[in-house]
């Protein structure tokens, strides 16, 4: 009897984990073509959740300026970006993400690095010295610390 005990209860424990971390962790791997491939040239692209739509048509919009570089588009293939990128937003729907915490009407983020929500998150977790190590060189740079971020896995210690 205790023998299936065990088994049932780690079974409950299995499904349950399994489920908070689906729903805790997972973003969703991009799959629109064209956006992998103009916003994936330079850094990997990232998902959309993690902005607010009014932050992606901003950085859609100032594409000619885009950190300091020129990442200028054709008029179609921009607004087909900025749909795909607007639809998946961080307040997309009537689902507010965890990337909308802490966001005030008024601000307009154009980095995720900057947004309440990332910062915590990683003032939390990263040694402060992290940041100057050569192999990172930057906090947009994702994938150094999160192998899996291309596929919208964030939680791999
Ligand atoms: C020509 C190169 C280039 C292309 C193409 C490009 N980016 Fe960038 N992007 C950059 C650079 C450089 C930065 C700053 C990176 C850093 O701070 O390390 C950046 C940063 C960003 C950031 C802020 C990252 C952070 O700090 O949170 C976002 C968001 C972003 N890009 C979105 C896009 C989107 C959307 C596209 C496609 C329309 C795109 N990028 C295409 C060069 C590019
Ligand atoms: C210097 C390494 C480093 C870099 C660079 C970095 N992160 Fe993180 N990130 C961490 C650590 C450590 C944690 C906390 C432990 C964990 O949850 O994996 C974390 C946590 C997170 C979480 C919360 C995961 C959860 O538990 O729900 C998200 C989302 C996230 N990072 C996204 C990003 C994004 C997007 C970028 C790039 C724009 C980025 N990180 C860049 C190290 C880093």
């Amino acid at each position: 009897m205790s023998a299936l005990k065990t088994a049932t209860l780690a079974t409950i424990v299995l499904l349950t984990s399994a489920s908070i971390s689906y729903a805790d962790e997972r973003y969703p791997r991009i799959q629109d073509e064209v956006v992998l491939k103009e916003c994936g040239e330079c850094h990997m692209a990232f998902q959309p959740q993690m902005l607010p739509g009014r932050s992606w048509v901003k950085i859609m919009n100032t594409l000619g300026d885009h950190f300091g570089e020129d990442a200028s588009l054709d008029m179609a293939t921009a607004q087909h970006i900025e749909t795909h990128l607007a639809e998946n937003a961080a307040d997309a729907g009537w689902f507010s993400g965890k990337f909308m915490r802490g966001i005030k009407g008024a601000m307009i983020p154009l980095r995720i690095t900057e947004t309440p929500y990332w910062v915590r998150e990683h003032n939390e977790e990263v040694h402060p010295q992290a940041w100057s190590d050569p192999k990172i060189k930057s906090k947009a740079n994702c994938v150094a610390c999160h192998g899996e971020a291309e596929r919208g896995y964030y939680d791999d210690d």
